[in-house]
């Protein structure tokens, strides 16, 4: 069985700075940018108007209200837009990784209604009324720093890239169920793809989290 690597890793810093970030996605849209051309309208109406007369034919975009980690986030789209381009282009939110793009890896995984979906398999406009949680709301939150912490304990990860979806995965089966064996980690983790093979640390990483969290290692969130 690896060991876990005797560091103290503290996260103070990045817990702020992710705090930070999410405070300032703007809730609301303030200007309206047309994609064709890059002109600047004040209200969507406007931008409407524009495409009926300078770009007869094409598709304007739409506007879309996201509940993401507590917090509504106004956006402007193409209509096609996946929610994980959705996230980090027009939100700077870029946990959910792009990989396969085709709903196999899991890197690019969220949590809507309590459930884990693949954002790159959901179109934003599908998304509206839903509430919506990243890697970097639950990053943010100090109830799951230890899952966080466990994490790097024990080196659940290589290049890295699949991490953010396998976090994700494991706060969703932790909400639901608090003490799971590691078969039950595996089976939750199964839709998660990591081509480095960092695997067993992830169960590691979460019974360890587990037993932190079960000590009241935390007690706000
Ligand atoms: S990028 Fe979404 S499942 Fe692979
Ligand atoms: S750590 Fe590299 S893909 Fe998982």
């Amino acid at each position: 069985m690896t060991e876990a690597k005797d560091m103290t890793f503290t996260l103070e810093t990045a817990h702020a700075k992710v705090s930070e970030m999410i405070g300032a996605i703007p809730t609301a849209l303030t200007e309206y940018r047309c994609p064709l051309c890059g002109k600047i309208f004040g209200c969507y109406a406007d931008l409407k108007q524009h495409y009926a007369v300078e770009h007869v034919g094409a598709i304007p975009p739409v506007t879309v209200v996201l509940t993401l980690n507590g917090k509504s986030c106004e956006v402007l789209i193409e209509p096609h837009w996946t929610l994980k381009r959705t996230l980090q282009f027009r939100l700077g939110l870029t946990g959910a990784k792009h990989m396969c793009d085709k709903g196999v890896c899991g890197s690019c995984t969220v949590i809507m209604d309590g459930r884990a979906v693949l954002s790159c398999q959901m179109l934003a406009i599908e998304c509206e009324g839903k509430e919506i949680q990243t890697v970097e709301g639950i990053a943010a939150d100090p109830k799951w720093k230890p899952l966080v912490d466990a994490y790097c304990r024990w080196d659940a990860m290589q290049c890295g890239y699949c991490t953010p979806g396998f976090l994700v995965s494991a706060k969703n089966l932790l909400d639901k169920n608090p003490n799971p064996t590691v078969d039950e980690i595996n089976e939750a983790l199964s839709g998660n793809i990591c081509i480095c093979g960092t695997y067993p640390r992830h169960a590691q990483a979460i019974r360890e989290a587990v037993e932190k969290m079960s000590e009241g290692a935390v007690t706000n969130g």
